[in-house]
Order: structure tokens, then sequence, then C-alpha cells
């Protein structure tokens, strides 16, 4: 099956099947503690943040989803024209196949949303299939994104038919294109959890940011048994529809032990409260892929600008009504 099948495939069966994890997100664990008197003026209490050096309106970002396909680039635009609007950070998704193909996206991300941050991504495993940090600088410069995102992904590498399963060698590899390279370099999961020891070993090694999408969101084990009509690869991926790690068990942890880890907070983070309580708790960032996709599929700005204004607006209501974040029992 080509890549462009195959991202095409994940984008209908997210848009048209229960994928979401058989784990929560761990979020109903905590509770914001309810302040009955804010003593401030809604109106001018502000929820701005800032994120690779640029001012953002709230600590909320449109996570990685698609991109080199005619249709994840239509999504793309009005991913990042509604990110432009509202000026928050838009992440494009994995640029594999431009750079397989020796092409850029004919989507100019940086004309449509000049001053808010944009992210690049690609696989980190792909750093074993040929892949070199000239090609990293290259998924960076198509798009003068401000930081790159390399996902680790390797249960979905795993249960599908000729997955890229060499993940050898890869932390020296990471580390070697951390050291000099122009823009900071993000790690994230896809939707399992990046557990507290490997996120001190890869910041330990230069890498600036953990994204940890943690479970209890878009399950891939899930995406990829509907992807694949080999009944043995759909027997061997059931036990996993729940596995990993909850989004808040991941960021509370990395927080408890080591406060000065930057964390971005995605996995299944549903709405804006959701999102106060993954800053609470010690995240720096809340990212949102599939509750967008949707409004985006549709390839209507405004749908997205109004899905993301909604969660903006729970943010700031859940931030201005709590004075902290207690567990609950
Ligand atoms: C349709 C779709 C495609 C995705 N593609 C990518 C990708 O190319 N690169 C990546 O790092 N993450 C990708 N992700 C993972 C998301 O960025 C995110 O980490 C994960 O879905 C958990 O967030 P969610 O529960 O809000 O969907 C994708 C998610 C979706 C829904």
């Amino acid at each position: 099956m080509s890549i462009a099948l195959r991202k095409k495939n994940h984008i209908d069966i997210c848009l048209s099947k229960d994928v979401r994890s058989k784990t929560t997100n761990g979020f109903e664990k905590f509770r914001l503690i309810h302040n009955a008197l804010p003593e401030e003026d809604f109106t001018a209490f502000s929820t701005e943040s800032s994120f690779l050096g640029k001012k953002i309106s709230a600590p909320l970002m449109i996570s990685s989803m698609t991109g080199g396909t005619e249709e994840g680039e239509q999504i793309n635009r009005c991913l990042a024209e509604a990110a432009a609007e509202l000026n928050l950070p838009f992440a494009i998704g994995s640029q594999r196949i431009y750079i397989q193909e020796k092409r850029n996206p004919r989507v100019p991300y940086r004309k449509i949303a000049p001053s808010i941050p944009i992210l690049a991504n690609l696989g980190a495993v792909q750093l074993n299939y040929g892949f070199t940090r000239d090609d990293c600088l290259r998924a960076v410069e198509m798009i003068d994104a401000d930081a790159l995102i390399l996902h680790l992904n390797p249960l979905q590498e795993l249960i599908q038919q000729n997955g890229d399963t060499d993940f050898s060698g890869l932390m020296n590899k990471i580390a070697a294109l951390c050291h000099d390279f122009p823009v900071p370099v993000i790690v994230k999961e896809v939707g399992w959890g990046i557990n507290c020891r490997l996120a001190k070993i890869l910041t330990d090694i230069g890498v600036s940011m953990i994204d940890v999408a943690g479970a209890g969101g878009t399950s891939w084990s899930k995406v990829e048994s509907f992807i694949c009509e080999n009944i043995r690869m759909q027997r061997i991926a059931e036990p996993f529809d729940d596995w990993g790690i909850p989004t808040a068990e991941c960021i509370s942890s990395i927080h408890e032990k080591y406060p000065e880890i930057e964390i971005i907070a995605s996995g299944g983070i549903s709405n804006g409260a959701e999102a106060a309580k993954a800053i609470r708790i010690g995240a720096k960032l809340a990212g949102f892929a599939a509750r967008l996709l949707p409004a985006a599929s549709g390839k209507n700005t405004e749908a997205v600008k109004e899905e993301l204004s909604v969660i903006m607006q729970q943010y700031k209501i859940a931030q201005f009504l709590s004075s902290g974040i207690e567990k609950a029992e």
C-alpha cells in the first residue's frame, strides 16, 4: 500500500470508526479546585502564553495530523488558516512523502500564517531508513518551521504489514541531530505516551521538549486494524487497544520528578477544561488532533475556528474559575 493511500485511509477511518483507546486519558483522576470568588474581571483575564519565542493567545496547539497528499494539504490549509487567525501554534503531519518525492507542499503555510509557531514533523524511525540530517533540515525549511517534531510510533509500525521496525541506535541519531540543529527538536509519541525515564534521557541528549501524546485518545492499534485486511494482523493488534500510558499520568509523573522538562500534553484531550488540567499538572501546552479533524476534513476554516474558539473559551473559564488542582479520590 502506498504511503499516500495509507494517509488517506488514516483520515477516513479516524472520521468514520470508533478509534478511541479503550483506556481513558487519566484526567478524570484530577479535579480543578473551584474558586467561587475569582476576584478578577473575566473580560480582562488573559490566557496569553509564549511558545518557541512567540506570543500565542492560549497554551493550546493543533497537533500533527497529515501532510503530503492532496486531501491532507486541504485539511492542513484549513488548520493553518484557523491557527493564524486565532494566533495558536500549528503542527503539520509527517512530511515523509515530501522528502521521498523530493517536492514541496503546494500550500504556502508561512504566508498563510506569518507570525504563529509552525512545527515540522517526521518519524524518528526514518533516520534508520535513509533519512539524514539534511532531510530533517529540508522538512523545516520547506515550511519555514520554528521547530522539528520527531514522532515515535513503535507500536504502530509493529502492527502494520511491512512496518519500519528497526529502532536500533535511534537514541544516538537523535542526539547527533539535536547537537547542532538550527531549530529546537521536539520528540512526541502518537498516542501511547512517553514515560518519565525516557523523557529524562531524551532531554539529556538535547531534545528541547517532550510531547507525551499519551493514551486515551486516538488508538493507532485500532486504526491500523481497520486498515489491515489481514485477519492474522488484526488478531495480533487486538490486545493493544488499551495499550499505553494515559496522558495525565505521563504529564504528572514527568513533572513531579523532573519539573525542568518542558512538556506538551496531547492524547485524548477533548476540551478546554481538560487542557486546563493538563497545564495545572505541569504541561506547557495542550495539543488537539482528532477533535479538530471533522471540521478540518470539511475543508471549512470557519468550522475549525469555531471548534478552536469553543476550546479556548472553555480553557479560559476553567483557568479563571480554579485556584489549583488536586487528585480526585
Ligand atoms: C488522522 C491523524 C493523523 C495523524 N498523523 C500524525 C503524524 O503524521 N505525525 C505525528 O506525529 N502524529 C500524528 N498523529 C497523532 C496526533 O498528533 C496525536 O499525537 C494523537 O492523535 C493523540 O491526540 P488526539 O487524541 O487528540 O488525536 C495523527 C493523528 C490523527 C488523528
